[in-house]
């Protein structure tokens, strides 16, 4: 494993630039890509159950999930900060059976300028949240563009996580890839997820080990103790948390 060197970041310009120049090799970096897709569709699938129309996915990258998602909805808008990724994901959507269902824009999550208030029934977020500078303005651009009964999902790295807490700094291996990077504990998220007119509905946890970061011995402990979370309900050896929260009427 080479070394996670958490990279400064001063503004949101350089973000960007880092995720437009990893846009045309985007990959999974934490296990099998295909493997790990479905399982995060899975989780996504069973909080979006009875749900169609309009589905927003923010920071949606190369669009990995939104291709997969659209026999179940009408429509499927992916925005992102970073041009590369958008086009990443326009290249891709050349070959997709629901090409057009799709668009897929540059727009901040803090903005999403180019969404119209209460058009969305369903908000995606995935492995992007914890990248974002403003949580807090981007949980309100969810609230706005959401209708009302329209769900926010959110799969984001849980900040409770004991590799997170305890492991990575008891062996000096750094876990932020920026140095903006925040990894919210679930009432924390929980807590900004509620403000601005959203009830949570599902605060839960799924396996994330992010195996890419750390030695193949460290990762072989945490799936033992992903292994235990899972069964006794322990959230501090759980690596993902996925929060269900719905607009108020
Ligand atoms: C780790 S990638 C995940 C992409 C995708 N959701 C996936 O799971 O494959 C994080 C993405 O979030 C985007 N991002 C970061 N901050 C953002 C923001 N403030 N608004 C919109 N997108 C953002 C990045 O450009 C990047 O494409």
């Amino acid at each position: 494993m080479a070394r996670l060197k958490t990279r400064s970041i001063d503004c949101q310009s350089q973000l960007v630039a880092h995720f437009d120049q990893s846009a045309a090799d985007y990959e999974e970096a934490h296990g099998d890509a295909g493997r790990l897709l479905d399982y995060r569709l899975a989780l996504i699938r069973e909080r979006c159950e009875g749900r169609s129309g309009v589905l927003l996915e923010i920071g949606c990258g190369t669009a990995i999930h939104l291709f997969s998602l659209a026999p179940a909805f009408s429509r499927l808008v992916g925005t992102d900060i970073s041009a590369g990724m958008i086009d990443a994901a326009e290249r891709k959507a050349q070959t997709s059976p629901y090409r057009d269902r799709i668009e897929l824009r540059v727009d901040a999550a803090e903005e999403l300028t180019t969404v119209n208030d209460g058009s969305v029934d369903v908000v995606l977020c995935v492995g992007a949240f914890e990248h974002m500078l403003d949580r807090g303005q981007v949980v309100c651009q969810v609230s706005r563009v959401l209708k009302s009964g329209g769900a926010f999902v959110l799969l984001t790295p849980n900040g409770g996580y004991c590799w997170y807490t305890f492991l990575a700094p008891l062996l000096g291996i750094s876990t932020r890839h920026f140095s903006t990077d925040c990894f919210l504990n679930s009432v924390e998220a929980a807590r900004l997820v509620q403000s601005p007119g959203l009830s949570l509905t599902v605060r839960d946890f799924w396996t994330f080990i992010p195996k890419g970061d750390m030695p193949g011995w460290t990762a072989a402990i945490l799936e033992v103790l992903d292994r235990l979370g899972r069964i006794f309900r322990l959230g501090i050896f759980r690596g993902g948390m996925i929060l269900t929260a719905i607009k108020n009427g």
